[in-house]
């Protein structure tokens, strides 16, 4: 489901756009839109805003609405921009840049993919200018679909210059609305967060992790299509959308969560797994009874066991935090551990809590360095590097 913002320029074939405006919201897309002041002579905003149930702009009534509404704000929060029909006259306005309507002004103002459709007579869609404007505005990245060949509403005139089909219109619309998908069908467990060890039923043993850059790659994997089972520890940070949260507290619980997720193609193990656990006391430890003895028993090693597992995914990453020697203490881990990639993360500069990574990737083929970059920007690294190894098996 996405805003599609529709720019209905003038021209015969806006009558056409009608039938589009309908198709569009039985897909569930929303579609606001913009009449120009000639588009408005073509078709009226009570016909448009009656299909499309959303809000209609146009240059002649809506002063007030305006001000409610904001063309700008429309511009703003569309995913896509529609221009149909796009006439000679909008394409080079879209093309010197002018904003001397709502409709031109919010095509300056909009972030989003600007789909043009244009519809006009043959002989101006063949000038010298339209083509110019043509690749002038092709060259900012605004993507057309059609002119078609055939007849025009102008008795015997044929050629090209037809508005695309409402088929090829919807086409071009889904491609670019349509975000790539590389791990669509397969299934990533991800582990984040810190890990709490009890001491006694108020206290525990923790790490600073805040679980940020763990679910920022969850987040990414899911975004790139893949089903993501994120077993987190105690965090305080939302889950990204659309992914399955098993929420943990212990080394112990994490293990058997990430085993019960188990099979997979890829796991990516970005928590903080505390080493140790304490013998937990039963009751709360009494401060008038002196400094207790905390005894400390080794936990298991999640991201090695998931390592030497019969259903072993294909591609396991494990993290590492260094204070010194990172590439060399993460080269160590690779081996020990069994894992295909190591993520090692240079903590010395205090990473923890804070939203930038400076990270090496180490893999048994060599080391990567990558540059000082946001968690949101390593997530996005790391999934299209997973996306290209599950990808060409
Ligand atoms: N890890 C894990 N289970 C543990 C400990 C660590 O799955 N019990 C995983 C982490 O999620 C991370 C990687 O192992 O992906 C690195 O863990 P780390 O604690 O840094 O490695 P250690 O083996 O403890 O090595 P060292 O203490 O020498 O740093």
């Amino acid at each position: 489901m996405a805003r599609v913002l529709l720019v209905i320029a003038g021209g015969i074939a806006a009558y056409k756009v009608l039938d589009l405006v309908r198709r569009l919201r039985e897909r569930g897309h929303e579609t606001p839109a913009i009449l120009t002041e000639a588009g408005a002579r073509f078709v009226t905003p009570l016909s448009v805003g009656a299909l499309s149930n959303a809000p209609v702009l146009t240059d002649l009534f809506d002063l007030d609405r305006e001000r409610e509404i904001g063309h700008i704000r429309l511009a703003r929060t569309a995913d896509l921009v529609l221009v149909a029909p796009a006439s000679a006259d909008i394409l080079a306005r879209m093309a010197a840049g002018r904003a001397d309507e709502l409709a031109t002004a919010a095509l300056l103002a909009t972030g989003a993919p600007v789909l043009v459709a244009p519809a006009m007579n043959p002989f101006m869609w063949a000038h010298p200018a339209t083509a110019r404007n043509v690749a002038r505005l092709e060259e900012d990245g605004v993507a057309f679909v059609g002119p078609e060949a055939g007849e025009m509403a102008e008795r015997n005139e044929a050629g090209v210059g037809r508005l695309a089909s409402s088929e090829a219109i919807l086409a071009a619309i889904e491609a670019l609305l349509a975000p790539a998908r590389p791990l669509a069908g397969r299934h990533v467990i991800v582990t984040s967060g810190p890990t709490h060890e009890p001491i006694d039923p108020v206290r525990y043993i923790a790490n600073r992790s805040s679980g940020r850059q763990g679910h920022a790659i969850a987040g990414a994997l899911a975004a790139a299509g893949a089903r993501v089972t994120l077993v987190t520890g105690p965090v305080t940070i939302a889950p990204p959308k659309g992914v399955d949260v098993r929420k943990v507290e212990t080394a112990r619980e994490m293990l058997a969560a990430v085993e019960a997720a188990l099979p997979a193609d890829a796991a990516v193990m970005a928590a903080a797994v505390a080493d140790f656990r304490v013998e937990a006391a039963a009751q709360k430890m009494k401060k008038a009874d002196g400094p207790p003895t905390l005894t400390l028993t080794e936990n298991p090693d999640i991201l090695a066991t998931v390592c030497r597992a019969t259903n072993r995914p294909r591609l396991v990453v494990g993290f590492a935090a260094e204070t010194q020697n990172v590439v060399a203490y993460a080269r160590d881990k690779l081996v020990r551990k069994g894992c295909d990639w190591i993520v090692a993360n240079d903590v010395s500069e205090g990473v923890f809590g804070t939203d930038q990574n400076a990270v090496h990737l180490v893999t048994a083929r060599g080391v990567e360095a990558w540059p000082r970059l946001s968690k949101a920007e390593v997530a996005a690294r790391l999934v299209e590097r997973i996306a290209a190894t599950l990808g060409s098996d």
